[in-house]
């Protein structure tokens, strides 16, 4: 059978000079430190308790309990044949998989035609801004009694989607009345937080009322769309066994201990070499497929937050052969390359001037699609276009961007899809966890946990009033205000 495939030429020294390429000896000079990270990583996904408490749970979820698969399913189809629109809540992890799913999965402008989505709900992703103005529109406009509310948040905190559920759900309550909670379904964490709470407190009174699915303990946000973003697969019609099986063949193909058989730590090792010995920082994610383009997104979130991080790992091991991982406070990093989204071809006329010329620090991942769902033939025998196809001319497009890059000496790599399809996604997706968790192995740094956002939360939560904050926190707040001089405002 056809698979992902992933074509490195491009990062070597061979094709984009010394300056700028891998060489065969920074391959050798890594063995050591591969085989450690394999070994590592294998070590703590197979003990129980590490793999849990260290949210590597993830790993696990293609082989998802089939029974627990059938009830979302049958679940998602009862909320289908009943509802016109779904508005899902949820920011982060909780949103950007079940967005990239939505726009890879479903046919293009599904929200627009009653006849390409099969009569299935139209979906509206909300609770990912704090910007009114969308909100508002889309609750104007919609019908509180043929409307389904989906609202994810793993911690049941998060100011973004707890502020939009709180609108939301007044304004089910009162266009429906006390059934209300009836239209919504909560996916939370089974024992935590305020949505927890709610969902406990309503299911006292009325089973089918703020039903809820559980996310698995051990299974952080941004790794987990194959996980909380089932539902919405099930609404829209997605095949959730195929996404499954892409994921688990793709897992088994990343399991290899010989890295240079091994797609994902290939893509990890080079990554690094490029970052840490040739100055490139930056990591373009451009698919050649406008239906990607939010995976590409989900992308950003995933290695931005897994790899950007101020400081090392330190680990310990406990008496039971598990272990913990802290922040190494004496070892300051700083590391992380940062992600930016593009897609061929559109952005062949925006950041590709910079890509091309601009500072050389940068790495390409392109994703090309071998073949597309649908095909356009252009008409006319007498221009240069006539007679050629749409499909063709995009992956001339990739090919032609390749060339270009090639030539400037920056160096790039690509990712061969064989089909948008479900297979196909679920491979794409295990792909890049896999990937990232290896760098984050190979950095030393812990890719599952993200202090970095907390700050602006807890700025929030002073300014607020919530009770709880740590005196710490609360004191560096108050002892450090924003300054702003009204000299450098003009
Ligand atoms: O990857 C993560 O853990 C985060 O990006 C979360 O997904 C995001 O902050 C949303 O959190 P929650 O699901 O708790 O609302």
């Amino acid at each position: 059978m056809e698979r992902l495939k992933f074509d490195f030429n491009n990062m070597f020294s061979s094709s984009v000079g010394e300056e700028h390429g891998v060489k065969e000896d920074d391959l050798n000079q890594m063995s050591q430190a591969i085989a450690d990270a394999h070994h590592h990583l294998l070590k703590v996904s197979v003990n129980d308790s590490s793999r849990i408490r260290l949210n590597l749970e993830w790993m696990r979820l293609p082989l998802q309990d089939k029974n627990a698969i059938k009830k979302i399913q049958t679940l998602g189809r009862q909320i289908a044949n009943k509802y016109e629109s779904v508005v899902s809540l949820g920011i982060g992890g909780s949103y950007l998989g079940l967005l990239a799913a939505q726009s890879a999965l479903c046919p293009p402008y599904y929200n627009d035609f009653s006849l390409l989505r099969k009569k299935n709900p139209k979906i509206y992703f909300e609770g990912n801004n704090l910007d009114p103005d969308t909100l508002h529109a889309l609750l104007k406009n919609l019908n509180p009694k043929k409307t389904f509310v989906i609202v994810i948040s793993k911690s049941g905190e998060t100011t973004e989607t707890k502020a939009a559920f709180m609108v939301v759900e007044a304004w089910l309550k009162k266009g429906i009345g006390k059934n209300y909670g009836r239209q919504i379904v909560v996916i939370t964490d089974p024992e935590t937080g305020s949505l927890r709470k709610k969902v406990d407190e309503a299911q006292k009174k009325d089973i089918l009322s703020f039903r809820s699915l559980p996310l698995l303990k051990g299974v952080g946000g941004r790794f987990s769309e194959l996980n909380m973003g089932l539902l919405h697969m099930a609404i829209t019609g997605v095949d959730i066994e195929e996404v499954l099986r892409g994921a688990h063949d793709m897992g088994k193909i990343c399991s290899n201990a010989d890295f240079t058989r091994n797609p994902a730590y290939m893509y990890a090792v080079l990554h690094t070499i490029l970052y840490r010995k040739h100055g490139k920082p930056i990591a373009i994610m451009m698919p050649f497929s406008e239906t990607l383009k939010a995976t590409a997104e989900w992308y950003v979130q995933l290695l931005a937050e897994s790899l950007g991080k101020k400081f090392s790992r330190k680990v310990s091991v406990l008496a039971d052969g598990s272990e913990v991982w802290e922040r190494d406070p004496a070892n300051i990093v700083n590391l992380g390359r940062t992600p930016i989204p593009a897609r061929g071809t559109n952005d062949l006329h925006s950041i590709q001037q910079n890509n091309i010329e601009g500072e050389n620090n940068k790495v390409t991942t392109f994703i090309r699609v071998e073949r597309f769902r649908n095909d356009l033939k252009l008409p006319g025998k007498s221009d240069i276009l006539s007679g050629k196809k749409f499909s063709e001319l995009i992956k001339l497009a990739q090919e032609a961007t390749e060339w270009a890059l090639v030539r400037q000496e920056r160096p790039n790599c690509t990712i061969i899809m064989p089909a948008v399809t479900s297979y196909y996604w679920g491979a794409l997706l295990f792909f890049f966890e896999i990937t990232t968790a290896f760098e984050g192995e190979l950095l030393n740094i812990n890719a599952f946990d993200q202090p970095g956002v907390e700050g602006y939360k807890n700025y929030m939560y002073y300014k607020l009033g919530k009770q709880g904050l740590a005196p710490s926190v609360s004191e560096e707040i108050k002892n450090n205000p924003l300054v702003k001089n009204p000299k450098y405002i003009i």
